[in-house]
C-alpha cells in the first residue's frame, strides 16, 4: 500500500477513511483531523488560553502536543488520584511530558482535599469509577473558572464518544443525550468544554503517539473491571471491522439529527442548575454531588 500524500510505502492503513499514510505524512493527517474539529465546532477563539486535562495516557498527551503545535496557549491540569501502583506513574508521565515541551502543568492532589480515591472507595458504596469521574470533572471545572481559563479540553476519542453515546442510547437517557457532543458551551458556573480528538479512534491516536515518541502510561484504571464501556467498545470494533466508517457515521449523524431533538426537549424542561449551598458550583440538588461525597467520607471518619 502507498501513502495517499507522497506515494512512499505506507505504514498506517485507515480502512474507515479508505486510505493509508507513511510515517511522515500520518501525523499531518492526525493534526488536520484535530484542526478540522476545532474549526468546525468553533472550539477555541483567537487568544483563548486552553486548559488541557491530562491523565498521563496517550490521548490527552497527544492532544497537548497537537494543540501546542497548532499554536494554542496550553496549560495542563492533572488530578492525582492517589491510587496505589497507578497514580505515581500517571503523574510522572504528565510531569515528564510537560517539562520536555516547556509547558506549564498544575497538579491537584485529591489526598489534600480529603478525597484520595482508595479512601472514597472504602466509604462509598457506588461504582468508584463514576464517583471518580464526578470528582475529576468538578475539579477541572473549578480550576478553569478560578484561574480564568475560558476553555477546558479533554482527550476523549471517537471510541470513548461512541461507547458513551451507545450507553446513553440503550437507556434512551434524554438528559445525557441532550448534551453529549464535542463542544459544550460555557454556562453560568461551567467553563466551555471541548473534545478536539473526537474524530480520531484509539487505534489512530496510538499510532500517532508511537510515531511521535510520546511517553505515556498504558495501564488503565485498576478499579474499572466491572465497567460496561469496554464491552461496548468491543462490540463497536467488531462492527467497524465489518463496516468501516460505522463509528464516525453513528456519532456525526447523532450530532446532526439526534442531538438537536434532545436539546429541544431539555430546553422545554427548563431545569436550570442552581449554586450548591456549600461550594457555590452548579447543581440540580441543594448540595452538589462532590460536597455530598465529602460529607459522607468525613462522616465515616468520625
Ligand atoms: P477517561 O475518562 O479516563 O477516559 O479520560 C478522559 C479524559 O479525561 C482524558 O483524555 C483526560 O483529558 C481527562 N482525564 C482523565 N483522568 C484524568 C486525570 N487524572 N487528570 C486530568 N485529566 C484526566
Ligand atoms: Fe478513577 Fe476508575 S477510579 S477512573
Ligand atoms: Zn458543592
Amino acid at each position: 500500500m502507498k501513502c495517499r500524500k507522497c506515494k512512499a510505502v505506507a505504514a498506517v492503513a485507515l480502512p474507515s477513511h479508505n486510505t493509508a499514510f507513511c510515517p511522515d505524512c500520518y501525523p499531518v493527517f492526525v493534526r488536520s483531523q484535530v484542526e478540522r474539529a476545532i474549526h468546525r465546532h468553533k472550539m477555541i477563539a483567537p487568544g483563548d488560553r486552553v486548559l488541557v486535562a491530562v491523565s498521563g495516557g496517550k490521548d490527552s498527551l497527544a492532544l497537548t502536543l497537537l494543540l501546542h503545535e497548532l499554536g494554542h496557549d496550553v496549560h495542563g491540569l492533572h488530578v492525582d488520584l492517589d491510587i496505589p501502583n497507578s497514580s505515581t506513574d500517571a503523574r510522572a508521565a504528565c510531569e515528564g511530558f510537560f517539562a520536555k515541551l516547556g509547558l506549564p502543568l498544575t497538579v491537584i492532589e485529591l489526598r489534600r482535599e480529603g478525597l484520595a480515591i482508595p479512601l472514597v472507595k472504602s466509604r462509598i458504596k457506588r461504582p468508584i469509577c463514576s464517583v471518580c469521574g464526578k470528582l475529576k470533572r468538578y475539579y477541572f471545572n473549578k480550576f478553569a473558572l478560578e484561574n480564568d481559563y475560558p476553555v477546558l479540553a479533554t482527550g476523549h476519542n471517537l471510541d470513548d464518544e461512541v461507547s458513551r453515546l451507545f450507553a446513553n442510547t440503550i437507556r434512551w437517557d434524554h438528559a445525557y443525550l441532550s448534551d453529549q457532543g464535542p463542544l459544550l458551551p460555557a454556562e453560568s458556573g461551567f467553563a466551555r468544554k471541548i473534545k478536539p480528538m473526537y474524530r480520531l479512534t484509539e487505534f489512530e491516536i496510538a499510532n500517532f503517539s508511537f510515531l511521535r515518541g510520546i511517553d505515556h502510561v498504558i495501564a488503565g484504571c485498576p478499579y474499572s473491571g466491572k465497567a460496561s464501556f469496554p464491552i461496548y467498545k468491543g462490540l463497536w470494533s467488531g462492527l467497524e471491522e465489518r463496516m468501516p466508517g460505522a463509528k464516525v457515521q453513528f456519532y456525526e449523524n447523532f450530532l446532526r439529527e439526534g442531538r438537536p431533538v434532545f436539546a429541544a426537549w431539555s430546553d422545554q424542561q427548563g431545569q436550570l442548575p442552581t449554586p450548591c449551598t456549600e461550594c457555590g458550583y452548579p447543581t440540580s440538588a441543594e448540595r452538589c454531588g462532590v460536597c455530598r461525597i465529602k460529607a459522607m467520607v468525613a462522616d465515616d471518619e468520625k
